[in-house]
């Protein structure tokens, strides 16, 4: 395969912890972790609450320095890489975050928002300026005649999450890692920009890393998924086999907690607890996959 956009190899991140005699040791938010995304995927990484997914976003944003490990963008390390390096880098890379709203500059509108970026990364002249914020907002799927006079407080979540998108795709990026894009919208909203990341990402050949909690979006557009544990891998592969047949008791526990909507992972753990009940007698163990 191609050489991967973004790698990342022995990652580890601790926090706290005291150096001296008898302290404590440090927490590893992040044990060793390495992942590849390659051009053009959906890589999707879930876990509970606290197993590190931000932190492990923040890294390979650039965002955060590893305590060990190393990340590469395409083959290259970034502790060797130079401020012309870290603008193609920080241009290629883009976030978009949880929380729109603090996201945004409060005091900016829509099309200062947007025009500031273009700026900034000379992607647009004083002539095409204009007509590059109205095919910025058109492409997801907002009016420019009606929202780039707005301010962020005057738009609703999912507007101001469009808006976030679009300042992240201003930049023709090939890779977005989003944490949680959609977990602070209404469940309707959810639906309408998970749609516009996945037609974005289709027009673009754009990769995506998504951080989501909700393993119904993650069986509906990513690729691979990797699972973290208490900063962790622990289990890693096409989304349908992880999903749909999970070889970790934690992955199984996680999708045993989840509703699950998809009647083929539905049908698939029918039958993985139609295997079991084959195989032997039922324990609580082999039963954590059962449908709820
Ligand atoms: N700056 C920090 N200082 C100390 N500990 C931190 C810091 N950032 C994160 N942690 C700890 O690292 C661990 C992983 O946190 P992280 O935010 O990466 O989890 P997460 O998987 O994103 O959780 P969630 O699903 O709730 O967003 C947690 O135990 C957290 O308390
Ligand atoms: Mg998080």
């Amino acid at each position: 395969m191609s050489v991967p956009i973004l790698s990342a190899r022995a990652i580890v991140k601790s926090f706290g912890g005291r150096r001296w005699f008898g302290g404590a040791a440090p927490k590893r938010a992040v044990d060793a972790v390495d992942l590849d995304v390659h051009e053009g995927e959906t890589l999707a990484i879930v876990g509970e609450s606290g197993s590190g997914k931000s932190t492990l976003a923040r890294i390979l944003l650039g965002l955060a320095r590893p305590t060990a490990g190393t990340v590469e963008y395409q083959g290259q390390r970034v502790e060797s890489f130079t401020s012309a390096d870290w603008a193609t880098f920080r241009k290629a890379v883009q976030p978009v975050f949880q929380d729109p709203a603090s996201s945004l500059n409060p005091r900016m509108r829509v099309e200062s928002t947007l025009s500031h970026v273009l700026r900034r990364h000379k992607l647009a002249t004083r002539d095409t300026l204009d007509a590059e914020i109205g095919s910025l907002l058109a492409s997801v799927g907002l009016d420019a005649a009606q929202f780039r006079d707005r301010y962020p407080h005057q738009l609703s979540g999912g507007q101001q999450q469009r808006i976030a998108i679009a300042r992240a795709m201003a930049v023709r990026p090939r890779l977005i890692i989003a944490d949680e894009p959609l977990s602070s919208l209404d469940m309707s909203v959810q639906a309408q920009i998970l749609d516009l990341l996945v037609s974005l990402k289709a027009t673009r050949n754009l990769g995506l890393v998504l951080i989501s909690h909700d393993l119904n979006v993650v069986d509906a557009i990513s690729d691979r998924v990797i699972v973290m544990y208490l900063g962790r891998i622990v289990e890693a592969g096409p989304t349908r086999q992880v999903l749909g047949n999970p070889s970790n008791d934690y992955t199984r526990s996680l999708l045993a907690a989840k509703l699950v909507a998809d009647p083929h992972i539905a049908r698939a753990r029918r039958r993985a607890v139609d295997d079991a009940r084959a195989s032997g007698p039922i324990s609580p163990s082999n039963l954590q996959g059962a449908p709820q």
